[in-house]
């Protein structure tokens, strides 16, 4: 909410100032352009959007690559290949947020993907492993959380199925980070 307010009495001393300091009708123009207070514009939820996935790490934990140093630009959000492996609970692997219908969110509303990132419950009812950080996300403001929909809505749906999630003496396909205690007998979850 303050992120808004500022936003919005910042454009107005934009146009106040272009007003003052311009020949009157592009000023006008200008001014008229702007979104009114408090609408955003579909092009700036969008991109505040993929401002806040940028800064919250989304793509480190869902993008093919990241973790191994080289994140494939091609498949970016499409699904990580490195699952996290929670001691006596499962192996989890970041899915697929593009809008693909049979391997991402297509199927998802922008309710259903703010109700995941805010609570961590997915359309299913299962609650999503800690790792991936909802607790946190839970803070986001509504209006943050939705540009953050927003946007992968807006993104073009890439066709790939991350494995998992397996359970604990399941044998995964893939890298996994864990989490070891220091004698190797970590139990938690
Ligand atoms: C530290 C790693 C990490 C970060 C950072 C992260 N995620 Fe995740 N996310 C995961 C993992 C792992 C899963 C799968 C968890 C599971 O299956 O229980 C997941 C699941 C999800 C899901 C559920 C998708 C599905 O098909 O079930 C959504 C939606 C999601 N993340 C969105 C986001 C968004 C948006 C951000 C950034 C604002 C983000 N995540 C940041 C690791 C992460």
């Amino acid at each position: 909410m303050l992120a808004m307010l500022l936003a919005v009495s910042t454009s107005a001393g934009v146009a106040a100032w272009a007003f003052q300091s311009t020949a009157t009708g592009h000023a006008e123009e200008q001014a008229q352009s702007m979104p009114s207070a408090g609408e955003p514009n579909a092009a700036d939820q969008i991109e505040r959007g993929r401002y806040l996935v940028n800064l919250g790490g989304c793509n480190d934990c869902h993008t093919p690559g990241y973790f191994l140093g080289k994140p494939d630009p091609s498949r970016r959000l499409a699904g990580s290949d490195v699952g996290f492996e929670i001691p006596g609970t499962g192996i989890f692997v970041g899915s697929n947020l593009t809008p693909d219908r049979d391997t991402g969110l297509g199927n998802w509303t922008r309710e259903d993907i703010m109700t995941a990132v805010q609570t961590g419950v997915r359309p299913d009812g299962r609650i999503l492993a800690p790792i991936m950080p909802w607790r946190a996300f839970a803070e986001l403001t509504k209006s943050d959380a939705g540009a953050i929909a927003d946007y992968l809505i807006s993104l073009p749906p890439i066709s790939q199925k991350v494995p998992g999630p397996f359970g604990p003496d399941e044998k995964p396909n893939l890298l996994v980070m864990k989490v070891t205690a220091p004698d190797g007998s970590a139990e938690g979850g």
